[in-house]
């Protein structure tokens, strides 16, 4: 099968958050199924650009017709890449390689990702591979189906489209004239564009493609709440007939605690004891916390946005730490009051937390290794994949049961018998402050059973493999109607 994913980002080239590592992994997944051709598209950011082990060659080059706009596009083949899959990026100045910074929030984001959506288009002409199936994700590749729909027909009169939705809160919201003025689509998809007088791509993409997919199978039922679904649970509800989720997996080539080379110490679910003792007194010392073998060391690596539930552990944090002779490590980036809350909780308690306000993938692994508890209490949650990988290097997970969440962490019992992490069911700071103290309790209590639970979660089975099967059925589906 001739299969084309489209995405704005994808690891290891640019990545912003998960939608950057599912990119890493799926089409790599894919391509690894006998019979597929795979072809991923990328914009060429100004840091894949420079960077001189991306090596590429251009070749194709056109202009995209946006609205009134003659846009460029060089097409350049990624040279180095051994897994089959063919990576190609689109090349524009103005809109990509001439930037600097942060990959979104240009304030013409819509404009860049309407140019980039057609500019896939056009180079799958221009590279002759006309696929079967069109895999496209999130808002920013969002115009895709309707491009396709609309005034791409005749050039692909067989190729399906599968939209796939990994946040529904970013949605690619514009005023209405950038219906005329940027898409510049025939007046009958006003309709379909059309939310509340304004455009949205996301409502249009659902609305126009073959199939949509979310990234666990809770989260699409989810969608059609109104809690979940940010003002699309109409949009979603009209379309549940085809609409399914498929659960993530991680990379677990990239994220194997027997090989990761980041880390000080190496271990498998064997030989876990003393690799991860090992990993978790030099991550102790990294950091500055008192390096105590044992006392349980809860960690979170996260974005620090809202909606990954911080304001719940802010709540509890320092009766969290009163109560609790426990460690407290938390890094990651972003809403200023968050930052300063975890600097000022690091600063008050030097022996119980440490804050690493910062984005660092080497230390993000250690902390996976290194910690014993994985903290996870998101609002609300597609899917999640740090909670895989922590699972993956034996880190127990406490975790809010939403979305993707709840699809990988089946609770255990106080015993911690009979699932993978500890959940609490309701938005709640006091229930998220039961869970952790349930989880706790058995890390000081049951020492062996909480091992034996480390173990449990370490020989699970969190790879693309299933996942790219259920892909590939649903492929098989579009096409078959
Ligand atoms: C988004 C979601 C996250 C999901 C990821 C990959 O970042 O917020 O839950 O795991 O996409 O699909």
């Amino acid at each position: 099968m001739k299969i084309a994913v489209l995405a704005s980002e994808g690891a290891p080239y640019a990545k912003s958050g998960g939608l950057g590592d599912v990119m890493e992994a799926l089409p790599a997944a894919l391509a690894r199924i006998p019979g597929n051709e795979v072809v991923l598209i990328l914009p060429y950011y100004k840091k894949i650009k420079e960077n001189p082990a991306y090596e590429t060659e251009q070749v194709a080059q056109f202009n995209v017709a946006l609205g009134w706009r003659q846009q460029y596009a060089g097409i350049h083949a990624l040279k180095n890449r051994t897994d089959g899959v063919r990576v190609y990026f689109i090349d524009n100045l103005y809109y990509f390689a001439g930037r600097d910074g942060v990959l979104y929030g240009h304030g013409d984001d819509g404009e860049r990702y309407a140019y980039f959506s057609k500019a896939c288009l056009d180079a799958l002409v221009a590279l002759d591979f006309i696929p079967d199936v069109i895999q496209c994700n999130d808002w920013q590749t969002a115009p895709v189906p309707t491009f396709l729909k609309a005034q791409y027909k005749p050039l692909f009169p067989h190729t399906k489209c599968m939209f796939t939705i990994h946040n529904i809160e970013y949605q690619g919201w514009a005023q209405s004239d950038f219906f005329d003025d940027v898409l510049a689509l025939p007046w009958e998809y006003r309709g379909c564009l059309d939310m509340d007088g304004a455009v949205n791509v996301m409502k249009a993409a659902i609305e126009t493609c073959d199939l949509v997919t979310t990234v666990s199978e809770s989260y699409a039922r989810e969608l059609m709440y109104p809690y979940y679904a940010h003002g699309l649970d109409g949009v979603i509800g009209n379309a549940a007939w085809k609409l399914t989720g498929i659960t993530n997996g991680i990379d677990t080539d990239i994220f194997n605690p027997e090989t990761d080379p980041a880390l000080p110490a190496h271990y498998n679910a064997d030989t876990l004891a003393a690799g991860k003792a090992a990993c978790k007194a030099a991550l102790q010392q990294e950091v500055g916390l008192p390096v105590r073998p044992d006392v349980p060391l809860m960690v979170m690596v996260t974005r620090l946005a809202g909606h990954k539930g911080l304001d719940l552990l802010c709540h509890i944090a320092r009766r969290l730490l009163w109560e609790n002779d426990c460690q407290l490590l938390i890094l990651g980036t972003g809403e200023h009051h968050y930052e300063q809350f975890f600097t000022d909780l690091a600063r008050e308690f030097p022996d119980q937390a440490a804050a690493k306000i910062t984005f660092n993938l080497g230390l993000a692994s250690r902390i996976y290794a290194g910690g014993d508890i994985y903290l996870m209490p998101s609002k609300s949650e597609p899917c999640g994949l740090s909670q895989m990988n922590a699972m993956r290097y034996g880190t127990v997970p406490v975790v809010h049961a939403t979305g993707g969440l709840k699809d990988t962490v089946p609770p255990v019992d106080e015993n911690g018998q009979g699932g993978l992490g500890f959940t609490f069911q309701s938005y709640n700071a006091d229930d998220f402050y039961g869970a952790l103290k349930r989880c706790l309790d058995l890390y000081t209590d049951h020492p062996q059973a909480f091992r034996d639970l480390q173990c449990t979660d370490m020989r699970q089975d969190f790879s693309w493999n299933i996942p790219a099967g259920r892909y590939m059925t649903l492929f098989h589906q579009m096409l078959d109607r």
